[in-house]
């Protein structure tokens, strides 16, 4: 998959992108990151990328001619445009399984200061994607979250196969089940009992019993989950 992220601060993606699984999916090249410098498309002398918004308000807007500019130089028929935003659908598990599976190039779009000018969504933008109900500073931190959650899906990023598909949100859509290693007992405590006795059909169901029970008792706790989500 190829991922071209747009932003203000390419020099923000240089560590996430350069360690761990990510980087050794770019390094055998299951993923192909770029990440493009938005002020490079700036057309005046002083690289302008922003200004006051119409209507008043707080803050600086991002003009529309950078960000339409960087986007059209690395555009191709089978780019997906997303605006990472948090007026976007969230994102989800479900999602970035989806994301792996259907796209080969998407070209991630970081806003800055109080966004982006809407004429570049009209015109440009396939979705909108939050990673959360809440504001962040700019859309780089909510592009790491989305590369990584989405090249899990990608084969061969990670040595199982079928490893994202018994993690939490997968399959019974609940969390995956409590996890244990060695030593056996750890102060005082002792690993469960069903974890060791070898019979792996109840320990399939131990596991899915005790993630749906948390996630049960989560969601009872933090109030029933009415996030906006896209269907
Ligand atoms: C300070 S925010 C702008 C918020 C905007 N004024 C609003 O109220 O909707 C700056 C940028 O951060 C990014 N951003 C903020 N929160 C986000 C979230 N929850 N998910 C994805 N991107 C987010 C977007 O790219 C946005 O343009």
């Amino acid at each position: 998959m190829d991922i071209d992220i747009l932003s203000l601060f390419p020099e923000y993606f240089e560590t996430p992108f350069a360690c761990s699984m990510i980087k050794r999916a770019r390094e055998k090249g299951l993923l192909n990151i770029r990440c493009i410098d938005i002020r490079d498309f700036a057309e005046d002398r002083h690289q302008t990328v922003d200004d006051r918004p119409y209507g008043g308000g707080p803050g600086m807007v991002m003009k529309p001619e950078p960000t339409v500019k960087a986007i059209r130089s690395v555009r191709r028929s089978d780019s997906h445009v997303i605006y990472l935003s948090p007026q976007g659908g969230v994102f989800k598990a479900r999602l970035a399984e989806e994301f792996a599976k259907k796209h080969t190039h998407i070209i991630l779009i970081c806003g800055h200061y109080e966004g982006i000018d809407q004429r570049i969504i009209d015109s440009e933008v396939d979705e909108e994607i939050s990673i959360g109900d809440y504001v962040l500073t700019s859309g780089a931190p909510a592009a790491i979250v989305f590369v990584d959650a989405v090249s899990r899906f990608i084969p061969g990023v990670i040595g199982h196969p079928e490893g994202p598909y018994k993690d939490s949100f997968h399959g019974s859509e609940t969390f995956e089940g409590p996890q244990y290693t060695r030593p056996f007992e750890f102060d005082g405590k002792k690993v469960p009992e069903v974890l060791v006795n070898g019979n792996h059909k109840e320990i399939e169901k131990w596991r899915s019993t005790q993630g749906r029970e948390k996630l049960e008792a989560l969601r009872h706790r933090v109030g029933e989950n009415n996030e906006k989500s896209i269907s």
